[in-house]
């Protein structure tokens, strides 16, 4: 039988040096499109894809991730003794949304290396690895997409999208053949292999990994038996290689849009759509929009 994922896992103790000065003191994940932090969203998605055990790897600087999902008591009798229920309710919901734990990576060393600090708290199961900087807007979540894949094959799934050639080179890149696959024409990948940041001339497709992951536990052993690798991080996807020579990996080019929120480009483009599809605010900012009278 294929065992149920039930944990995911949230890697954020990078550095967010693309988005300096804001994260000089704040981490990345807690910087907000609109009124949510980015971590919020990614919790969000992994909940609503059915899975209960959220583990953040956090690093220094990081405490304020743990202070948002954990209760507080000083703002709940404030805003109780002001009878401001709604906002009550959206604050008690963010500390009962999940059953979270926390582990330290003290150095960022890379993507592979934070998603090893998780080993003890993951065990021998299957899980998901979430990247929050990478918001995905989408009918049916990302992470339920991917789990869909793994609960028919039992193999890991990697989400995948097309990217232009000029921009590849910011990406895990694969080379993958297409597998038939009635429910999802088109989209499904086996994975032949993969290489980090390649060269736009050495890049073996135009299909990059994007941060979602559904992993076997066996990925753990490839993290520690590997050095480090582009820019002298522990890299998932070096992980991931080395697991391709013993296990099948499957990719899925997933339905959905994605923003890159980690980059402020990506993140004002996310902020300005997220605003516009809100009930509350999609009117006034519209308005406000038509009268910048942009060239
Ligand atoms: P990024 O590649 O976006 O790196 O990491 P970063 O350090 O956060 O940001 P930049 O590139 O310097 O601006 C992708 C995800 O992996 C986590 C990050 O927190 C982010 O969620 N990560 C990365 C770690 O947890 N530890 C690391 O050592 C590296």
């Amino acid at each position: 039988m294929i065992p149920k994922v039930r944990k995911a896992v949230f890697p954020a103790a990078g550095l967010g040096t693309r988005f300096l000065p804001a994260t000089k003191a704040q981490p990345k994940e807690m910087l907000p499109v609109v009124d949510k932090p980015l971590i919020q969203y990614g919790v969000e998605e992994a909940m609503h894809s059915g899975i209960q055990n959220i583990i953040i790897v956090t690093g220094r600087g990081k405490s304020s991730i743990e202070d948002h999902f954990d209760v507080s008591f000083e703002l709940e009798q404030l805003l109780e003794s002001k009878h401001k229920s709604d906002v009550l309710s959206m604050v008690r919901n963010i500390s009962e949304m999940i059953d979270v734990c926390y582990v330290r990576q003290k150095e960022a060393l890379g993507l592979g290396h934070a998603v090893l600090r998780a080993k003890e708290l993951v065990g021998t199961e299957p899980f998901a690895v979430v990247l929050s900087d990478d918001i995905i807007a989408s009918d049916t979540p990302c992470v339920r997409q991917l789990l869909d894949v793994y609960s028919y094959y039992g193999a890991s799934v990697l989400a995948l999208m097309e990217v232009p050639r000029e921009q590849i080179s910011a990406y895990g890149v694969v080379d993958a053949e297409l597998v038939s696959d009635n429910g999802r024409q088109n989209r499904l990948y086996r994975i032949r292999n993969m290489v980090e940041k390649p060269k736009s001339e050495d890049a073996p497709s135009n299909l990059a990994i994007i941060g979602r992951y559904v992993l076997t536990p066996e990925i753990f052993e490839c993290v520690e038996s590997i050095e480090p690798g582009s820019g002298g991080e522990i890299q998932l996807t070096d992980a991931l290689k080395l697991m391709l020579r013993n296990r099948p990996i499957y990719g899925l080019k997933f339905e959905g849009t994605r923003y890159d929120a980690g980059d402020k480009l990506g993140f004002l483009k996310a902020t300005v759509e997220f605003a516009l599809n809100r009930h509350d605010l999609g009117e006034p900012f519209r308005a406000y929009l038509k009268t910048l009278c942009i060239q």
